[in-house]
């Protein structure tokens, strides 16, 4: 039900802001669902359902990292106030990735071990996203042109449509 859930509350998130919706929006809007599905995570007291909600938030976040490292990141490093900080947010998806590594077969850990992988992981996700939030996005909507920011969203639009295809092959 929990993944329901967060699928549905991806989606309207999604249609709400979809008018004007920014790069910037869009990647806050996926750490507002990253959030959600941890709160979901620490609510359920099933462990089949708690590993669903792990492999959903496996999913969001490499995706969510994907466009960042593809796009946003260096669009950012254009901006010389962000390089440093940017350098660091690769350091630090780097961290997530091996997080992320360990819980690619939730469903095959005992329930204690996710929870504490779950932990250490989100740990450093909302360390990471606090600064991206407070330090990065609001930089980047003030100095990246709209134009620039336009062409970022049909990059993620292209490369969602791309993953698609893959898929369906
Ligand atoms: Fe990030
Ligand atoms: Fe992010």
């Amino acid at each position: 039900m929990f993944t329901r859930v967060l699928e549905r509350t991806r989606l309207t998130l999604k249609f709400l802001t979809r008018m004007k919706m920014d790069l910037t929006e869009m990647l806050e809007i996926d750490h507002m669902v990253i959030d959600l599905s941890y709160l979901l995570f620490k609510m359920t007291k099933d462990p089949r359902e708690a590993a669903e909600i792990v492999e959903f938030m496996v999913r969001q976040l490499t995706r969510h990292s994907e466009v960042e490292e593809e796009l946003f990141y260096p669009a950012c490093q254009e901006i010389s106030s962000l390089r440093d900080r940017i350098r660091e947010g690769y350091e630090e998806h780097r961290q997530i990735k091996k997080h992320l590594g360990e819980l690619r077969n939730a469903g095959d850990l005992p329930y204690e071990k996710l929870k504490a992988q779950v932990e250490s992981l989100m740990a450093v996700v909302r360390h990471h996203v606090g600064e991206e939030e407070r330090e990065v996005l609001p930089v980047a909507r003030k100095s990246l042109q709209k134009s620039k920011m336009q062409e970022l969203i049909s990059q993620v639009v292209e490369s969602k449509q791309r993953r698609l295809e893959k898929l369906a092959a």
